[in-house]
């Protein structure tokens, strides 16, 4: 559908905007100033190729980054968040005719059993349903997970990066961004004490009651890694916030369990003792 310029504009000014997308004829959504940590984002997304990969952006929310992958020519692209607020995204979406599919219930914890419908899709050959099949299952997981802005909101933030890595292909990439802590080169985390929430600026992360956790930088790179990731080094950027306080983004390869750490693998292969890694990434590995 076409829609006027005069329509469009006055939609937009109706909307509370979080992020800046570009919807043509000169018209750009008010979202945040953020630019700065977004285009760290894209600097380190500019070591993936996203032509002809499958894309998964979690925490979409008015899906701009969504709409990016597509752009950057990815032939699939689905767009999750917990919040059921969607209704900026099927506004852009609309607009910018995007075929991204939309399912704003999802939370990021519950990646792999939330999207088994797009993973085991009923085309599969390989269904767990024929037990008989020789092959290993092929599964339409992702070649690419977009995690951007989201692992500080989260309590428990290891839960989602092994979902994520759950529901991507071998040799497929995570583009991941959070709050980091840039004043300490131990690797460990920071909790923000939300039982203080008000004391302005005594929190050790944000003033801010959906803020949980902030590593440093280490530990963000050793918390990836520990997941079955590869982290290239060369796609890290860090946008310092205060002192204190930045926000880093990051690339990371998803490695095969027979490529890592053997002691690291035959751990997380106990899936009953690890929250969100699931056994299809085991698959292969159990097998042999
Ligand atoms: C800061 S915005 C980031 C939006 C976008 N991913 C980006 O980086 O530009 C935080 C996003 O995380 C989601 N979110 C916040 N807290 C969450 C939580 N505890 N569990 C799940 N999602 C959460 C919000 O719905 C929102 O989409």
């Amino acid at each position: 559908m076409d829609f006027s310029k005069a329509y469009i504009e006055t939609e937009v000014a109706k909307r509370f905007w979080y992020h800046k997308i570009n919807l043509g004829n000169g018209i750009i959504t008010p979202g945040y100033d953020f630019d700065d940590v977004w285009n760290g984002i894209r600097k380190s997304r500019e070591t993936i190729d996203y032509k002809g990969k499958r894309v998964l952006d979690i925490a979409s929310w008015d899906g701009m980054w969504a709409f990016e992958a597509e752009k950057l020519g990815a032939s699939f692209v689905v767009a999750t968040d917990a919040d059921n607020r969607n209704e900026n995204f099927e506004f852009v979406r609309s607009v910018l005719n995007s075929s991204v599919r939309s399912y704003y219930n999802i939370p990021p914890h519950r990646l792999s059993d939330r999207l088994d419908a797009v993973i085991f899709s009923h085309s599969n050959p390989g269904l767990p349903s024929q037990p008989q099949q020789k092959e290993y299952l092929k599964l339409n997981e992702f070649d690419i997970v977009q995690h951007l802005g989201l692992l500080y909101h989260l309590r428990d933030p290891l839960l989602t990066i092994s979902q994520a890595r759950s529901v991507i292909k071998e040799d497929g990439y995570l583009l991941l961004e959070t709050a980091v802590i840039i004043d300490d080169n131990q690797s460990c985390m920071y909790f923000n004490n939300n039982n203080m929430f008000g004391a302005c600026g005594k929190l050790p992360i944000y003033d801010d009651i959906s803020t949980w956790w902030a590593p440093t930088v280490p530990c963000l790179i050793e918390m990836v890694q520990s997941s079955l990731f590869e982290v290239n080094q060369h796609s890290i950027r860090i946008h310092k916030q205060t002192d204190h306080v930045g926000r880093a983004s990051l690339v990371a390869k998803a490695v095969a369990p027979e490529k890592a750490n053997p002691l690291l693998a035959n751990e997380l292969a106990k899936t009953y003792r690890h929250a969100g890694m699931q056994i299809n990434i085991f698959r292969r590995y159990l097998k042999t």
